[in-house]
């Protein structure tokens, strides 16, 4: 337990990077991006079977939920858990929670991420959908994206923010599994990142 009983997951803020109206400001253009990018696939010609978004859990499933509301276009939706990070810094390798991938044969599928910051996640996922799920293609989109020098070759097709290299919560980011439900994106005050490393040491 990283909080205080009935203390305010708020407190532990040192600074608010991105607010609710700002982030919702800027999902009504990239929903609006994305449907006239995608809108092809439901053309009489198209030979893809349809359209599923595929969101990387348990990060992206905020913006999934708000992206797709703003999306008036036939679609899909599907999960996949993977884990990269533990703390405040990637471990460097992702790991595959599920052993089977979706059915997405045939389907155009965009991948949803909350974050791209090493890159190594998006760019894996994406790998293993086209060698293995027979997909028609894929789209990458992620809320934010960091802007540092990076080791893979990909960068997102869509994104709603470049940040600076900080790590952040809240809008489905988590540190330890908290701070998902804030509604804005944020900076950890350092007390809350020294206090989080403590309970997790303290847990296993
Ligand atoms: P990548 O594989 O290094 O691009 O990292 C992607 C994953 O790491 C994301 O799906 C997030 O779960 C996590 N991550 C990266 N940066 C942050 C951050 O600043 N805050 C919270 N999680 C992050
Ligand atoms: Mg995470």
């Amino acid at each position: 337990m990283i909080y205080g009983v009935g203390a305010d997951p708020r407190q532990d803020i040192e600074r608010i990077l991105l607010t609710e109206e700002q982030i919702h400001r800027r999902l009504d253009e990239l929903a609006a991006e994305l449907t006239s990018a995608l809108a092809w696939i439901f053309q009489p010609e198209s030979q893809t079977k349809g359209l599923t978004f595929l969101a990387l859990l348990n990060g992206s499933v905020v913006f999934l939920a708000d992206l797709l509301r703003r999306i008036p276009l036939p679609v899909q939706i599907d999960c996949l858990s993977v884990a990269s990070y533990h703390g405040t810094s990637s471990t460097g390798h992702i790991r595959f929670r599920q052993a089977e991938l979706p059915d997405l044969k045939g389907r155009w599928v965009v991948l949803l991420d909350d974050i791209f910051d090493s890159g190594l996640t998006l760019s894996r996922v994406r790998e293993r959908l086209l060698a293995e799920a027979q997909v028609s293609g894929v789209t990458t989109c992620v809320l934010l994206r960091k802007d540092l020098p990076r080791q893979v070759e990909l960068e997102p097709d869509f994104a709603g923010f470049t940040i600076g290299p900080e790590f952040v919560v809240g809008y489905g980011l988590d540190y330890f599994e908290q701070y998902r439900n804030l509604p804005f994106v944020g900076v950890l005050k350092a007390e809350a990142i020294e206090r989080g490393r403590m309970a997790q040491q303290a847990s296993v």
